[in-house]
């Protein structure tokens, strides 16, 4: 299926423009917390993220990791029986998580589409060149687009839905960067009944909650992760090497929440000072900037996060090593009020 690549036309919201990233950006700086959006802007970004995820993700480890997503694709499609699916990866990444679903649901005769949306441009590209390998380009609509900012993804999307055809969406290794309560309500209301929507997220491995999560902290602190997180700082004109260190920890979530994550710190040693659109940020030695955080979870905590927004696990797929899960969910329908 695959074609010469051709121009693609991408949708951007206003939610990607440079005024509102601009003031994003401001936010962080000020928070001394970065948005994860900004680690994956740039070519560069994207490009280290992608080699980071082939090497770390347990989605990438073996074959077992690589059959996840379709075992869950083909469960969907045997289940589900509709003709025409639009699958909207919302995070979409390079799209492999995606593709491996649109593969299933064609090969068992389903018209399908897909709109690959993401915060980063290159990685919506990456995701529709991977599409193009199952799909005309003409079914593939990019969308570059900050879920959390966009005050209508529901008027985004709707335009794009194709006559007659429900919806897939996927949250693929999303929920880990977003605080809990943060973005599952606004993607609840996305679902119309007839829709699904599978939600994957890293877990801890084993029985033990606290030290599941302590045993994969190598994923995380490790040369290539730390060097694409650290790339951000740079580009803003901090001298990483000579000015602090990066630091990985695990910590409970905020809040009383029973999560636990684990994140990277940026510590300044030294003092430093930068100018960003007109104003003037100093760090002074001993400061520190929360540069990434990802939440670990087990198949029982993100199933209470789900159903607090009304959403219903129908089916999951855990890794045999425990370390991620794919989780089919549905929107709990509402009983009809009596009518007068
Ligand atoms: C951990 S990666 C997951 C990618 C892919 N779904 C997968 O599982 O391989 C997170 C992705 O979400 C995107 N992202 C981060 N914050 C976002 C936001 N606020 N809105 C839309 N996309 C976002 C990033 O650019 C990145 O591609």
């Amino acid at each position: 299926m695959k074609s010469a690549s051709a121009a693609a036309l991408v949708l951007v919201d206003p939610s990607q423009f440079p005024a509102q990233v601009e003031r994003d950006l401001l936010a962080a700086l000020r928070r001394r917390q970065a948005n994860h959006k900004f680690h994956y802007d740039s070519v560069k970004q994207a490009q280290k993220w992608l080699r980071v995820h082939e090497a770390f993700s347990p989605a990438r480890r073996d074959d077992e990791g690589a059959r996840l997503y379709a075992t869950a694709g083909a469960a969907l499609a045997e289940s589900w029986q509709v003709n025409a699916v639009q699958v909207v990866g919302l995070g979409c990444g390079g799209g492999r998580k995606d593709v491996a679903l649109i593969r299933e649901l064609a090969r068992r005769g389903r018209s399908v589409g897909y709109v690959p949306l993401d915060v980063s441009l290159p990685l919506t590209l990456v995701a529709r060149e991977a599409a193009l390998a199952e799909l005309p380009p003409e079914r593939i609509q990019p969308v570059v687009c900050d879920v959390a900012v966009c005050g209508d993804l529901n008027g985004l999307l709707a335009p794009l839905r194709p006559a007659g055809a429900a919806r897939c969406y996927t949250f693929f290794g999303m929920v880990p960067n977003f605080e809990p309560g943060a973005c599952l309500p606004s993607l609840a209301g996305l679902l119309e009944a007839s829709d699904r929507l599978l939600v994957s997220a890293n877990l801890a491995p084993g029985d033990d909650y606290a030290s599941g999560v302590a045993r994969v902290l190598p994923q995380y602190d490790n040369a290539p992760t730390r060097d694409w997180l650290l790339t951000w700082l740079e580009d803003l004109g901090v001298e990483t090497r000579r000015d602090g260190g990066l630091r990985f920890q695990v910590e409970a979530a905020p809040g009383g929440s029973p999560l636990r994550r684990i994140a990277a710190y940026f510590d300044f040693h030294k003092s430093q000072t930068l100018r960003v659109a007109g104003e003037t940020f100093i760090f002074q030695p001993g400061e520190s900037f929360r540069l990434f955080f990802s939440y670990r979870h087990t198949p029982e905590l993100l199933r209470g996060q789900l159903a607090g927004v009304g959403l219903r696990v129908e089916a999951s797929w855990i890794l045999p090593s425990g370390e991620e899960g794919v989780f089919l969910c549905r929107p709990v329908p509402t009983p009809r009020r009596p009518g007068p």
